[in-house]
């Protein structure tokens, strides 16, 4: 299939998955407390350093200098946006001391395990910013309705325009490089793997926390 057909192809299949995301909120216990926002930049800082790391330990093994840039560039942008979230708590008076870096969970660890460009892609920056774009999207309507317009501001105006950019950076990458059966076969099977995971660990911390409107990164 011509590379172009088969991302258009791909981002319809990604966008039923995704669907099944937005249907997280129904997993959410009715009367359970709600977590507050801090609770929830919180998470959105582990995702942040999270996802910088990734990037990061990519660019060595990516031989594409397109691609090894894109994600250099991927790993300070998302280094930003945990400045940009750290700095917000500062301002809510909450202390960074007890913040720990997180451990690499089932997803960065299926994630970290793909060999080639193709599923790197696929699977990073054109399915799991995709996750984050809308994900985040969530977070700011949250944030709103606690009365917090400032971090949703935040994320309308520095951190979001990033997000969507690294996934059309991805969308770009991968009709540059998806351009065989075999690149196809693991470029999907690698966006619909980190889709599955993905669902599973966020629909697991929605039971627990009370809602599914938890930042991305
Ligand atoms: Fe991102
Ligand atoms: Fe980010």
């Amino acid at each position: 299939m011509e590379s172009k057909a088969f991302v258009q192809e791909l981002q319809a299949h990604n966008e039923l998955l995704l669907a099944r995301l937005g249907d997280l909120g129904s997993l959410t216990g009715e009367g359970q407390s709600k977590p507050d926002l801090i609770q929830l930049l919180k998470i959105a800082l582990a995702n942040e350093i999270s996802v910088s790391e990734l990037a990061a330990a990519w660019v060595p093994s990516t031989p594409e200098w397109d691609v090894k840039l894109t994600l250099a560039q991927q790993a300070g942008d998302e280094a930003r946006h945990f400045k940009l979230v750290e700095t917000r708590l500062h301002e809510l008076g909450i202390s960074m001391d007890d913040f720990v870096v997180p451990g690499v969970n089932k997803l960065f660890e299926y994630l970290r395990s793909l060999p080639s460009t193709v599923e790197k892609i696929a699977a990073g920056q054109f399915t799991l910013e995709s996750i984050a774009y809308r994900v985040n999207d969530r977070f700011m309507s949250y944030a709103e309705a606690a009365g917090d317009r400032q971090t949703a501001q935040m994320y309308r105006n520095l951190i979001q325009p990033d997000e969507l950019y690294h996934q059309q950076l991805g969308r770009q990458l991968l009709e540059k490089y998806a351009t065989t059966p075999d690149a196809q076969r693991r470029a999907r099977e690698a966006a619909t793997k980190t889709l599955e995971i993905a669902t599973e660990l966020r629909s697991k911390a929605a039971a627990k926390m009370g809602t599914s409107c938890f930042p991305g990164c």
